[in-house]
């Protein structure tokens, strides 16, 4: 038996601060009302030329630091991203490319918010298939290029930010690593969230780009009633992969879209705020990088002890949903 196990953590931020005041000068909007609707208070913008894949690529660097390995012992490159540095080649060719000299398998994994656990389950296919020995799975995702500043119940919520994670084999049922993942998608939601423009079905033209559709467009309440459902609904389903309940959680990780919206989980499965990792109010929605930004914080704060029960539990556009469920550990 293999068992996928965690080697190594990394993440990264973008330095420029966008604070809710900031945001008051440029849309009509407030530091009151953000705060009591989304519990965000500021997040963090790329500069102009620094794309997704550099991003991927800082959080990518130490990770793989962590893990002690280089970049031509990986297999496989993973990266989740809805902001592809361009819409092809992959951003995961362009980080092979950057982290090692020796080709080797790279692609994105395109799946709203829940790429980052969509990209965990296909790594740990991979692995215990004993197709790979060393995936990087990395989530990297620039909002703030496809963000329309103009737009207030959009333009609040999202930041940029990267992170990645080392998965490996290891013989033997083991005590750490990746119990089990769950993935589910409704494209019935599709236009719910979504870039319309620049893709086949409406291809970049003067009308497109007068028209505003390169921007991110949102149903903010409708994604907001499928959410307070969705999450719980991935954190019981993978639990339930594992053989465990929601007695067994001892953090349970949400992707941070919104404050209100990690609050109903918490409150459904009676956990405590010690439980629930929560960083949205420095970050706002980060996509992708939101689940490995709050996993490595919480790393780095101490909070995670190894033979900790983690759920990692994701929701985003497609619409899709799911989740990870970790026993927490290192094991290099
Ligand atoms: N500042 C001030 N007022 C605002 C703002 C703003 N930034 N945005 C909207 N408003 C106003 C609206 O115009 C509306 O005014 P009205 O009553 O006069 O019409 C009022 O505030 C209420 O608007 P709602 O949209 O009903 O506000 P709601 O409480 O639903 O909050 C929000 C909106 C924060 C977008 C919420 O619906 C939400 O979080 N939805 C989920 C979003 C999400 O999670 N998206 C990401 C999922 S996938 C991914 O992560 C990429």
């Amino acid at each position: 038996m293999v068992q996928c196990v965690v080697t190594g953590l990394g993440s990264y931020v973008p330095q420029r601060v966008l604070s809710n005041h900031d945001l008051e000068q440029m849309v009509d909007t407030n530091d009151e009302w953000i705060v009591s609707r989304t519990g965000i208070r500021e997040r963090r913008l790329a500069s102009a030329d620094e794309t997704t894949s550099d991003m991927a690529y800082h959080a990518s660097v130490l990770a793989l630091r962590d893990a002690g390995v280089r970049g031509e012992d990986l297999d496989f490159v993973l990266v989740a991203t809805n902001t592809s540095d361009t819409v092809f080649p992959s951003t995961a060719a362009r980080l092979q490319a950057r982290l090692s000299d020796r080709p080797m398998a790279a692609m994105d994994v395109q799946a709203g918010c829940t790429g980052w656990i969509y990209a965990i389950a296909m790594a740990k296919a991979l692995i215990e298939s004993k197709a790979c020995m060393r995936v990087l799975v990395a989530a990297s995702d620039k909002l703030s290029s496809i963000v329309d500043y103009h737009d207030r119940s959009t333009a609040v919520l999202f930041g940029d930010g990267a992170g990645a994670i080392v998965l490996e084999a290891r013989e033997g049922p083991g005590t750490v690593g990746v119990l089990s993942t769950y993935l589910n998608a409704d494209g019935r939601g599709a236009e719910l969230l979504v870039q319309p423009g620049g893709g086949s079905r409406e291809p970049a033209s003067h009308e497109t780009v007068d028209g505003g559709l390169h921007f991110l467009k949102m149903s903010g309440n409708e994604v907001f009633r499928f959410a307070v459902k969705a999450m719980p609904e991935a954190v019981e389903e993978g639990l339930k992969r594992a053989g465990l309940t929601v007695d067994d959680i001892d953090f349970l990780i949400p992707h941070q879209a919104n404050q209100r919206i990690i609050d109903a989980a918490m409150r459904q499965f009676h956990l405590s705020e010690h439980q629930v990792v929560k960083n949205v109010s420095r970050y706002g929605n980060t996509s992708v990088a939101s689940i490995p930004l709050a996993l490595d914080e919480a790393r780095h704060e101490g909070r995670l002890l190894p033979g900790a029960l983690v759920v990692l539990a994701a929701f985003g556009s497609g619409l899709t949903w799911g989740s990870v469920v970790l026993r927490w550990g290192m094991d290099r």
